[in-house]
């Protein structure tokens, strides 16, 4: 089996305005410009991302957005379409986020018209799936997650076009991290379910403190990082440590 080359997504949600969202993309372009050992992703506001895009310029730092609308254009105001972001240099987009699924109602079924359309555009869909507190503690939690991959994922999923994104809702923005064990537990039975070259990312509280022991677990194949990803120092300890 190929090796699953290690993936550090930067997740920076509502946060930038053009002047820092230019700094940090200079910034995290001349960090990996020096030597490291896993692909780097920012995702950005999309009002950021042509400009993020050219500080990134030749660093080999790939560019994705941070949702998509199911149609390739048409009639949806504030609408940004997959298409619209391949033109603007995205190469990815992360759908299903927690925050789009629990704020915005979002369902596994839109979650699905969103990678297919995201694919329909060229683009590398991070499906993001994970419980939430109260279903962690019921036990659901495995059972939550596999319901969400089988709504959420269209049969042609494969490993150049697909990225899963494990992150539990809790640990989004807490502080706070599943056990080793349960990350581990998580990322096995997902990886039973989508084919063997895919990559599973954990995402939730990442920090230069927890990522080495996150990203040595077994079937963690990088992270999606939020907070963390705003503070370059942060953001390159943990690409050290997927190295
Ligand atoms: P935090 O790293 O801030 O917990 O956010 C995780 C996340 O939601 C990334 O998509």
């Amino acid at each position: 089996m190929a090796e699953r080359k290690r993936l550090v997504a930067c997740n920076w949600k509502m946060n930038g305005l053009r002047a820092d969202g230019v700094a940090l993309g200079r910034d995290i372009a001349a960090r990996a410009r020096e030597p490291h050992r896993c692909e780097l992703l920012v995702c950005p506001p999309a009002t950021l991302l042509v400009l993020v895009g050219e500080a990134l310029g030749d660093s080999g730092v790939a560019l994705g957005g941070q949702d998509c609308h199911t149609e390739p254009k048409g009639a949806c105001t504030g609408g940004v379409s997959a298409e619209m972001l391949k033109d603007a240099g995205c190469s990815h987009v992360i759908v299903g986020h927690s925050e789009r699924r629990h704020a915005c109602g979002e369902t596994d079924a839109d979650v699905r018209a969103k990678t297919l359309a995201a694919w329909r555009a060229g683009l590398v869909a991070i499906v993001c799936v994970g419980e939430t507190r109260v279903e962690r503690e019921a036990g659901l939690a495995k059972s939550v997650v596999e319901a969400q991959l089988t709504g959420s994922l269209p049969d042609a999923a494969n490993p150049e076009n697909l990225v899963i994104a494990y992150e539990p809702v809790w640990a989004i923005g807490t502080g706070l991290t599943p056990t080793m064990a349960d990350i581990a537990d998580m990322h096995a039975a997902i990886r039973t379910r989508i084919p063997s070259e895919t990559r599973i990312l954990y995402g939730g509280s990442v920090n230069p403190k927890n990522a080495a022991e996150i990203l040595a677990l077994e079937e963690v194949d990088g992270a999606l990082v939020g907070g963390a990803s705003l503070k370059p120092e942060d953001l390159w300890a943990i690409t050290q440590a997927a190295g």
